[in-house]
Formats: C-alpha cells, sequence, structure tokens
C-alpha cells in the first residue's frame, strides 16, 4: 500500500510512483542526515489593503515566526472577499498588492514561505466544488458565520464560505493552520471534510488542527475591536504624526476626565497598547495613571513615541518595497507557482482517488 506511515500525506504523486520516489530520496540521502520533511502551514487573510497594527499583532507577527519551522503558505484570499464584494472588484488588484507588500514589510520572508493569490492557483475552485457535495446545506447554514450575515449576505457562494477555506487548507495538506478563535469552526469543517474524504475515497488528506496564538488585544481609536471597516485603526502606512494624530483621538477611560483624576488602565485601549510598546508597563504607566499622575495626553504621547519606533523598520522597509513594486508581484508569482505544485499533487490524487482521472486510467492500462 502506498499509504503507509512514511508516505501518508499526498506531497508526491501516490501508488508506485510515490513508493519509487520514497526510495529514491531516501536513497540519495543513505549517508547523510536525512532531512525532516518540515511540517506544513498554511494561513488565509483577505485582501483588506494596508495592514494596521491589530493585523501585526494578531497574526504576522505569528506567521513570521512561524515560517522559521513550518513550510508555510500564506494565502490571500481573493475569492473569499469576493464573497461580500462581488459587485465592486476594482480595488482588488491594489487591495492584494498592498496586503503583499505589508506581508514582506512584517518580515515574511520569500525564501521560506510561499505568498500567493488564491484565485490564481486553480485547484482552490476545483476541490471546493468536489467538497461541497459532501457536505449539507443544512450543515452550512447552522454556522455561526453565516447566520450572523445571511440578512446581508445569503449567496450560495457564502453559504460556502467554509468550504472554500476547507479547500484551502485540504489541498495543502496542512498539519496546522494558525487562526484567530473566530475560525474554530471552520477548522473543524475543515477537518471533517477531510475525516469524510478519505472515509469515502480512502485515505487522501491529512486532518489539519488549528493553531490558536495568545494573541494580545487590540482595540481602535472606539473602543471597538481595530479594524479598518470602522476606521478606528492604525495603519502600518501611517507616518509618524498620522499614529500620533490617531493616538490623540483615541477613547480613555471616561471617568479620567483631566489630569489628576484616577485612571483604570485595565479599560483603557491606550493601556493594552503600551502594554505590547512599552517596556515596562505595568510599573511605568499603570500605576502613575491610577494615581492621576500621568494624563492621558502624556500617556498617549510616549505611546506614540515607543509605537513609531516599534514601526520604523517595518515603515522603511515598506517604503523601499513600494519603490519596487514588480519585485513584490514577482514574489506572488514565485508564491503561486510552489503552491500550484503542491495543489497540483493532492488534485491528482483526489481525482484518482475519485476514479475521476479517466485520462491517467487510460494510459496506465495502454502500458
Ligand atoms: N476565513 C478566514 C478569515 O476570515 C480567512 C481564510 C480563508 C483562511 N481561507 C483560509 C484562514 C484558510 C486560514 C486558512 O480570517
Amino acid at each position: 500500500m502506498s499509504d503507509n506511515k512514511k508516505t501518508a500525506g499526498v506531497d508526491v504523486p501516490g501508488g508506485d510512483k510515490q513508493e519509487i520516489q520514497q526510495k529514491a530520496e531516501e536513497a540519495a540521502v543513505c549517508d547523510t542526515e536525512k532531512p525532516a520533511r518540515k511540517p506544513v502551514i498554511l494561513s488565509g487573510m483577505q485582501p483588506t489593503g494596508a495592514l494596521h497594527i491589530g493585523n501585526l499583532e494578531g497574526a504576522l507577527k505569528n506567521w513570521v515566526r512561524l515560517q522559521e519551522e513550518y513550510e508555510f503558505y500564506a494565502c490571500i484570499v481573493d475569492l473569499h472577499s469576493l464573497t461580500a464584494i462581488y459587485e465592486d472588484t476594482k480595488p482588488l488588484k491594489s487591495l492584494i498588492f498592498q496586503m503583499a507588500t505589508d506581508f514582506l514589510a512584517a518580515g515574511m520572508d520569500p525564501e521560506r514561505s510561499a505568498m500567493f493569490v488564491q484565485s490564481e492557483v486553480k485547484e482552490h475552485a476545483e476541490l471546493h466544488l468536489l467538497f461541497s457535495m459532501l457536505i449539507t446545506v443544512p450543515t452550512l447554514m447552522r454556522l455561526p458565520t453565516y447566520q450572523e450575515k445571511k440578512d446581508k449576505l445569503d449567496s450560495y457562494g457564502f453559504l460556502g464560505y467554509p468550504v472554500l477555506q476547507a479547500a484551502d487548507i485540504c489541498l495543502y495538506n496542512a498539519d496546522r493552520v494558525p487562526v484567530g478563535k473566530d475560525q474554530e469552526k471552520h477548522i473543524w469543517l475543515a477537518k471533517d471534510m477531510a475525516q469524510r474524504f478519505n472515509a469515502l475515497y480512502g485515505k487522501t488528506f491529512k486532518e489539519p488542527e488549528a493553531l490558536f496564538t495568545e494573541i494580545p488585544l487590540i482595540k481602535g481609536s472606539d473602543n471597538r475591536k481595530m479594524s479598518k471597516s470602522y476606521d478606528n485603526h492604525i495603519p502600518l502606512e501611517f507616518t509618524e504624526k498620522q499614529t500620533e494624530k490617531r493616538l490623540k483621538q483615541f477613547y480613555t477611560d471616561p471617568k479620567k476626565v483631566r489630569k489628576g483624576d484616577p485612571g483604570r488602565p485595565e479599560q483603557c485601549p491606550i493601556f493594552l497598547l503600551h502594554r505590547i510598546y512599552t517596556a515596562n508597563a505595568e510599573e511605568e504607566i499603570a500605576p502613575p495613571c491610577k494615581t492621576g499622575e500621568l494624563g492621558c495626553v502624556d500617556c498617549k504621547m510616549r505611546l506614540s513615541k515607543n509605537l513609531n519606533v516599534a514601526l520604523a523598520p517595518v515603515r522603511e522597509k515598506r517604503e523601499e518595497l513600494l519603490a519596487k513594486p514588480d519585485y513584490v508581484w514577482d514574489v506572488l508569482a514565485e508564491g503561486r507557482d510552489r503552491a500550484r505544485a503542491r495543489a497540483g499533487r493532492t488534485m491528482e490524487k483526489v481525482r484518482r482517488k475519485m476514479k475521476i482521472d479517466y485520462r491517467a486510467t487510460k494510459k496506465k492500462k495502454k502500458k
């Protein structure tokens, strides 16, 4: 059987060929240390354009760390965003470009990680379609993400959003999927799809697991979750002056009206940011805020200074990248090619397992 422990997964085309390739690889490295295969990570982000510090702290820094240990596929999921913005698609190109630029500025390394655009790897659409046969409409309708938005979005495409996400993940046989807690059900569904497929057609997919990481809570200027759509965010592209200005507009503890009033740092979005960007915030910011000694204006100025220092290298890199847009598009093209290679191998195996590889089967018989 080709599905022994060593060849579990669909990294290489299966069957005899798979075993031969495996043996060849083993033979090639018999005298040297066998390089361990790195586990695979896939994550996706909708192309919302230039990133903000919430994205940076919430996801991207984690990705940058993970790419050291994993084979990383970072997918800009434009098809997913079409579920909501199918009418006005003109901005997509620029949103994708800006997002890719910020991935690189934040430290994503194109040597290690494949960064690519989902719609450029057609296998996502193909696996989505095949997966859609294996799940019922009521199951999809029960998912909280659908329930939340169904009054505004009730297209067939939007209902299938999590199926497409499952396809994204399974296409690469990802071991781990770093996401926020809000995506828990979607990763569960991806695992479920992998199990269903495996049960019906034979072991094909790895069962992916979510990788939840502690992410710091980041709130925006209005004390809601930081989000571009609320315009309460601090984009990486802000200048130092713009950053300072936005921080000045930030919500603070409403009970602390003027310097001298005691504040409650644990309820203040500025303090949440100090925790990330100010060394010793617990000792140096919280106590004088509580006693009233530190006023909100000073407190924001200190944060602005520290935040700008922390963002300086990212911003510098960003400027450099913006001066060479072709480079950024080349990174996406190279990522696309790497993604296609892996996705293509998976789909070959999928078609074979489902016995819809008509031509390939015919060829084999001829031999
Ligand atoms: N639904 C995810 C989000 O909104 C984005 C996404 C699409 C994704 N495909 C994915 C995340 C695959 C992880 C893996 O954040």
